[in-house]
């Protein structure tokens, strides 16, 4: 016989699809922030700041380690520094600013300290480390959503690895995945759309869209390439990324680099 379940969770008030709906078609990448009148960062209140960082804590996690670390940038110059490093100036004005590593030395610190070793498994690290780092990064830019605030996720952070793991000095086992900002917006960007929902939700076995389906989604995505004098043009937009020459390429060693240096490479030496 099963037994009673006698607990029961806490009651939350249920929001309705049209509300969750609007709570995501809120969300906007912004990248202008309130400032101080000299520029220097807004600080968050205290307690919007323990809000959002107990939202980052809440994240579900792999195997219960916890494998990520949040490094708040906080001093003017390494704030700086890590903007240049990552070719993104918000990183200076923003009232908060992270970086989101994954981080599996905590967890090879605690083994050692109760007495057991540490396995080898650095492709496990990577994989379940960015999906902790990305899941308490998620919770905490949504929490801040809630509290009213905008931010911007900063994959930037691979334009100047080396430097950041200096800067931030970062041990073995720990690598930034990228970094978060957090303000009261400055702009308003308009709505970014996304690929429409058959290319991207499945059923029950993988399906490749048809090349109509892609050139539609392009169409669709276009706007989100426009820029102030420029019709948006989204293949041109993912050529600049992710076609030969494109700027992955220029990343890619300098990854490959730091996940070796980190002691986080499973390849081929
Ligand atoms: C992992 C990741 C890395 C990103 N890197 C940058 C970045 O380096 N600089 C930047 O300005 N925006 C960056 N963005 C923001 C994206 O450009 C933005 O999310 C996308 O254009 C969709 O816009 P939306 O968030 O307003 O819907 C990044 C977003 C993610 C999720």
């Amino acid at each position: 016989m099963l037994p009673r379940v006698t607990t029961s969770l806490p009651v939350r008030p249920a929001r309705t699809p049209e509300e969750v709906r609007a709570f995501y078609d809120a969300h906007r990448t912004v990248r202008r922030y309130v400032t101080r009148e000299d520029g220097s960062p807004l600080p968050l209140p205290p307690e919007h700041l323990e809000a959002i960082l107990h939202a980052a804590q809440r994240a579900p996690t792999d195997a219960t380690a916890q494998l990520y670390s949040l490094i708040r940038l906080t001093h003017p110059e390494v704030r700086a520094r890590a903007a240049e490093l990552t070719n993104n100036a918000h990183i200076a004005t923003a009232s908060e600013a992270l970086t989101v590593c994954l981080d599996v030395r905590r967890t090879g610190q605690i083994l050692g300290a109760t007495g057991n070793h540490v396995g080898h498994w650095p492709a496990v690290a990577v994989h379940f480390g960015i999906g902790d780092a990305v899941m308490a990064g998620q919770n905490l830019l949504t929490a801040a959503e809630m509290l009213g605030y905008q931010g911007c996720w900063i994959g930037g952070v691979l334009n100047g690895l080396g430097g950041l793991l200096d800067l931030l000095e970062l041990p073995q086992g720990v690598l930034p995945f990228a970094a978060l900002t957090i303000g009261t917006p400055a702009e308003q960007p308009p709505l970014r759309p996304r690929v429409p929902r058959p290319l991207v939700v499945h059923e029950d076995r993988y399906r490749d869209g048809t090349p109509e389906e892609l050139r539609e989604a392009v169409e669709l995505m276009n706007p989100i390439a426009a820029r102030r004098d420029h019709p948006g043009d989204w293949a041109r937009l993912l050529r600049a990324y992710w076609a030969p020459g494109g700027s992955m390429e220029g990343r890619e060693p300098h990854l490959v680099a730091a996940l070796k240096r980190q002691g986080l490479w499973a390849g081929e030496e």
